[in-house]
């Protein structure tokens, strides 16, 4: 067992650190204030290559598709600055660009593949509807067949990239498989008309990131467009967010790290009782757990990215990671605003706003509850290996 990052992945990481610090931090609170991502932050990215990490180069992305540890490295560094830019990246590479770049025929990648790795235009996965979101089966939002089309009809919500996505993988119903819903995945192209955008939501943390209601009034989509076969969109689905729950984990140790440094840099300087704060043992013991809970989160979710390069089971480990990356990154930006005391509830110190990104994380994507059904889930059906 190798613990060690590779002298690319090295290299990747200190790349990474450096784009974050000198183009996003500077821009981070403001965004946040806005509720917008920065443009010019946006074409930066686009330059990096940021949103064609896991697409390979003949799809114009930057080869890393089998390197999910570079993958997990450049969301980490984005995350540990800004989660707003982390959710949205993520989602884009994990949710919609791998999937159309795995389960996608040539045409898919050729017509959709290429401009959503280019960064030239923004991916988003569609799922949640008002009575569907954890019980990803309950989906209603319906795909009609009519000739060689199928019509959409229904709204999602709460969808990540949704305000600003020109690709969408949505997962509709197309029928009844005895008892179950029959689900089928969809790429959707936002200027077909009857598709519109409806609110955007005003969230208490990834503010920036966009998250809104999608609708579809009679939305025509060619039979090509169907992600996989018909029927498959359940299992699709389930292995779509077995790959997303990497990439949301992997934000997370970037958070829970960001919030680690915050403090330990905060407990040196501040002074009270005649000495720093870090001399007193209630500081030290928060700033261990913090580490030790930021670490653990690493290691866990590295792991869960090497099984999937290794092309092994890795959904176990991945709903594992995003649980405990999550309560890390929750419970060390709650002891980071502790250790802050009262500077910790101002916007002038970041450790306000890694608190308010860390509640997200233990819901987007699959809440905590969900992650543990899951591992239930494959405990219980498939034992232990
Ligand atoms: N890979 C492949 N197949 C899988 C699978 C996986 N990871 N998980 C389940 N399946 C298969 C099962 O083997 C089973 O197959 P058979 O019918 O052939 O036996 C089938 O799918 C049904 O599986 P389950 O019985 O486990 O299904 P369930 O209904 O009990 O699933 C659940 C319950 C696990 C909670 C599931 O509904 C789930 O994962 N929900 C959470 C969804 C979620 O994370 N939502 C968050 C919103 S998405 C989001 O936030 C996007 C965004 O914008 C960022």
């Amino acid at each position: 067992m190798d613990f060690l990052l590779t002298d690319q992945q090295m290299m990747l990481k200190k790349i990474t650190r450096e784009f974050a610090e000198e183009y996003i931090a500077p821009v981070a609170e403001e965004s946040d204030e806005n509720q917008e991502l920065d443009p010019t932050v946006m074409e930066k990215m686009k330059e990096m290559n940021y949103f064609g990490t896991c697409i390979s180069e003949e799809y114009g992305g930057a080869g890393l598709h089998d390197d999910t540890l570079s993958f997990c490295i450049i969301t980490e560094e984005i995350g540990r600055i800004d989660t707003s830019w982390s959710i949205t990246t993520g989602v884009h590479c994990s949710v919609c660009a791998y999937p159309i770049y795995k389960f996608g025929t040539e045409e898919q990648k050729q017509q959709f593949l290429i401009d959503l790795a280019k960064g030239n235009k923004i991916g988003a996965f569609c799922l949640t509807e008002a009575n569907a979101g954890s019980d990803a089966a309950g989906v209603q939002l319906s795909a009609v067949k009519d000739g060689d089309e199928w019509i959409l009809n229904g709204s999602k919500i709460f969808a990540t990239n949704g305000g600003i996505a020109k690709t969408l993988l949505v997962v509709a119903k197309t029928g009844e498989k005895e008892t179950r819903k029959e689900l089928t995945i969809f790429i959707v192209d936002t200027e077909t008309p009857g598709y519109s955008v409806g609110v955007k939501e005003d969230k208490l943390g990834a503010r920036a990131s966009n998250t809104s209601e999608l609708v579809f009034q009679d939305v025509r989509v060619p039979q090509e467009n169907i992600l996989g076969k018909i029927g498959d969109g359940f299992k699709l689905t389930m292995q779509i967010l077995d790959f997303g729950r990497i990439s949301i984990a992997a934000q997370c140790v970037g958070l829970g790290q960001a919030a680690l440094e915050a403090s330990v840099k905060y407990a040196n300087e501040r002074v009270q009782f005649g000495r720093p704060i870090g001399r007193f043992q209630g500081i030290q013991w928060m700033i261990s757990n913090m580490a030790c809970a930021v670490e653990s989160a690493r290691l866990l979710t590295y792991k869960a990215a090497y099984l999937c390069d290794k092309g092994m089971d890795y959904g176990l480990t991945s709903a594992m990671a995003k649980l405990v990356a999550s309560e890390a990154a929750m419970q060390a930006a709650h002891d980071a605003c502790q250790i802050h005391g009262g500077y910790g509830l101002m916007k002038a110190y970041p450790v306000e706003r890694y608190f308010r990104d860390a509640k997200m994380t233990e819901i987007y994507e699959g809440t905590s509850e969900i992650q543990r059904l899951v591992i239930a889930h494959q405990l219980l059906r498939k034992g232990f290996k």
